[in-house]
């Protein structure tokens, strides 16, 4: 070890144990020889993020609902969380009494920007109802399984990938919500995100290899409805960059691995309904995660065998209920369906 890294590290050490010291003094009485021998034998061991505690699942799902909630999470944990969040639609904690609006009324003009962010933070009724439902459950997913029509729909060859023996979907068929207006809501979430996405640096588009998949949790503490969806999912392998063979699903890929990886982690929560009244506690949300390599997402959040493909896990997010695909069922033109799987 060099001279000048040693002093650095020394100096860094004694502020930042002084420092810690005087805070942990004032909300607590540890003695003071004790503390000191604690905190130096912390400091010297590890980086000096270690006062922060790890972050985890359940805090960015706290710091994303009501201010009570939020503010139970470290201070500082939080402002690393929050420097990695990218909404997409302002994040309004404070946004009062939902305005109920149906959607489809409003499909066959053109939404107005605030109309838009008005969708995602109360949205239409049925799926208020859905998010109601989760929590009233306990946030036991067989509460929202009987809202899909029974009826199997078989998926079809998508954009090629029969020839390439390449499955998307957990299964070979799919359903869908019994209430059009869910399903509605579903692709309005899937065009919004590739509607947005340019404004916080996630160029996505709605294709295999890209952007078709999500997956519906309800969380465990809570019992909030939501969706963790996944952009980029099949990477073009290259000898260089991306040297991982991800299967017959990847053959072909025009996605390029590139920064845009960091941001592939889409969040959409429903608004959150109180478990004791009629009320609801916070509106939704919808966010990119931001994955890249010095945030703390990346550090805390995503497994470390992952970590090249900047991928969260939807079971660390709750129970989850099923997967919403969003596929595009057309030849030369497109044409998107909803695949619930
Ligand atoms: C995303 O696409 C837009 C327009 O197509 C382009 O101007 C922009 O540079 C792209 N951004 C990234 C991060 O690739
Ligand atoms: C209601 O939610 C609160 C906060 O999430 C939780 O502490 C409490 O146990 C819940 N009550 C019931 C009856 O589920
Ligand atoms: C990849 O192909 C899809 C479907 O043809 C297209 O929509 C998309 O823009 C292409 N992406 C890139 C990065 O070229």
């Amino acid at each position: 070890m060099s001279q000048p890294l040693f002093s650095f590290k020394f100096a860094f050490f004694f502020s930042l144990s002084f420092a810690a010291s005087y805070t942990a003094t004032s909300t607590v009485t540890f003695t003071p020889p004790y503390s000191f021998r604690k905190l130096k034998l912390r400091s010297s061991a590890s980086p000096p993020e270690s006062a922060v505690p790890k972050a985890s699942v359940a805090d960015l799902l706290a710091l994303l609902g009501p201010p009570q909630q939020a503010s139970a999470v470290n201070t500082q944990e939080a402002c690393q969380l929050r420097s990695c969040l990218k909404f997409l639609v302002p994040f309004s904690p404070s946004s009062q009494a939902p305005n109920r609006r149906s959607l489809s009324s409003k499909l066959s003009n053109r939404r107005s920007v605030s109309e838009e962010n008005e969708l995602i933070w109360w949205p239409p009724a049925p799926v208020m109802e859905l998010a109601r439902l989760a929590v009233d459950s306990g946030g036991d997913p067989s509460s929202i399984h009987w809202t899909l029509d029974p009826t199997v729909i078989p998926v079809p060859d998508i954009e090629g990938s029969k020839e390439d023996r390449c499955e998307l979907t957990r299964t070979p068929y799919g359903r869908v919500f019994i209430n059009e207006e869910i399903n509605s809501y579903l692709e309005f979430l899937f065009e919004m995100i590739v509607a947005r996405g340019p404004s916080v640096g996630l160029n996505t588009s709605l294709s295999r290899f890209d952007f078709f998949h999500g997956h519906v949790f309800l969380a465990r503490e809570s019992g909030r409805l939501g969706i963790l969806f996944h952009a980029k999912e099949y990477p073009a392998y290259d000898k260089e960059i991306f040297p991982y063979n991800m299967g017959y699903c990847q053959i072909g890929s025009n996605v390029s691995y590139d920064d845009s990886m960091n941001l592939r982690n889409i969040l959409w929560l429903a608004p959150l309904a109180s478990n004791s009244t009629k009320e609801w506690l916070a509106p939704g949300v919808l966010v990119v995660l931001d994955a890249h390599p010095t945030g703390v997402i990346y550090r805390d959040l995503i497994p470390e065998y992952v970590h090249i493909a900047r991928t969260l896990y939807e079971d660390d997010f709750g129970q989850v209920a099923f997967d919403v695909n969003y596929l595009n069922v057309g030849g030369k033109t497109p044409k998107y369906q909803i695949f619930i799987c």
